[in-house]
């Protein structure tokens, strides 16, 4: 089974939602390559699971195997979350598109080709739900995920010739270390203008936090979705959410134009 669907690579898959989702594609028979930073942390998967170096931001350590058929782009980072007013280029924006943004590219642009000789197959980017939101205070993060949103549209339609569909999975709040090492008043809380909505923001949280959903249960999700491939040519989705938050989301954002969708919710954050 294995090897008719060819080999699927996670990047980021030391832990969280990666790790999940590779060892989500093992259970359904894929022979899968679990990359990551530090090999050791590959510790504990599935004795199928190959595990392997790869730095998103180090194009040395990207050498995708010849089987490939599956990509899923998820390693990424986050930063202080800072008003637009006190983001830092050189330190914090440069760090976020350094890995969310140019890092995927990489990885990306060496997986074309190979897929392409394989006679197509699946890139999965996982970017953010929270692009649907204007949430105050993660501006520079959302900005890093729409510019993979923007891309990944542009792409999708450039490699569909080869047989290459190009699908976004856009989690909500899902239980890793990124979710709960977040859950702390923005950095924004200490600067003075900003103190107010940073300290609202935080008090809003709890509404979310009983919709926080395990990351095995994302990875599922998501391997239903990059499995997705039954739709007759041109009516398959692009977008996906991997939790109901997400999922419920991305309805109500299709039912209305994106600037009536930001609109109407523009008020909750402000
Ligand atoms: N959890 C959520 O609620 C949530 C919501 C929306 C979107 N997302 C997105 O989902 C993806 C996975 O997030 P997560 O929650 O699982 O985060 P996480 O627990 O912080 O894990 C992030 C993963 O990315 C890896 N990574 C970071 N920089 C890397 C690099 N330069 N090269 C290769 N791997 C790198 C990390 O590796 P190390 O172990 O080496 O650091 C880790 O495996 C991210 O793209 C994130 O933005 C998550």
């Amino acid at each position: 089974m294995g090897e008719e669907r060819g080999t699927a690579l996670v990047t980021g898959a030391s832990r969280g939602i990666g790790r999940a989702v590779a060892i989500e594609l093992d259970a359904r028979g894929y022979d899968v390559v679990a990359t990551m930073r530090d090999v050791s942390a590959g510790e504990g998967l599935p004795t199928g699971i190959r595990v392997e170096r790869l730095d998103v931001t180090d194009r040395t350590t990207i050498d995708l195997p010849t089987s490939l058929r599956i990509v899923v782009n998820n390693a990424g980072v986050e930063t202080d979350n800072l008003p637009i007013e006190h983001g830092d280029v050189d330190l914090h924006w440069k760090h976020l598109f350094e890995a969310n943004v140019f890092g995927l590219v990489r990885v990306t642009q060496a997986a074309i080709p190979v897929l392409r000789s394989n006679g197509g197959g699946v890139i999965c980017n996982v970017t953010s739900s929270s692009i649907l939101a204007p949430v105050p205070f993660l501006g520079m993060y959302r900005a890093s995920k729409a510019a993979v949103m923007a891309m990944g549209e542009s792409l999708a339609a450039e490699v569909a010739p080869f047989g290459i569909r190009v699908i976004e999975v856009m989690p909500g709040p899902i239980v890793t270390d990124m979710l709960l090492g977040g859950d702390h008043p923005a950095e924004a809380i200490a600067h003075p203008e900003y103190a107010d909505l940073a300290r609202r923001m935080y008090e809003n949280r709890a509404h979310v936090r009983d919709q926080y959903t395990p990351a095995d249960e994302a990875a599922r999700r998501i391997v239903s979705a990059i499995e997705d491939d039954g739709h007759a040519p041109g009516r398959a989705p692009l977008r996906y959410g991997c939790d109901d938050l997400s999922e419920g989301m991305l309805t109500g954002w299709r039912a209305t134009s994106h600037d009536a969708w930001i609109a109407a919710i523009l008020p909750a954050f402000s």
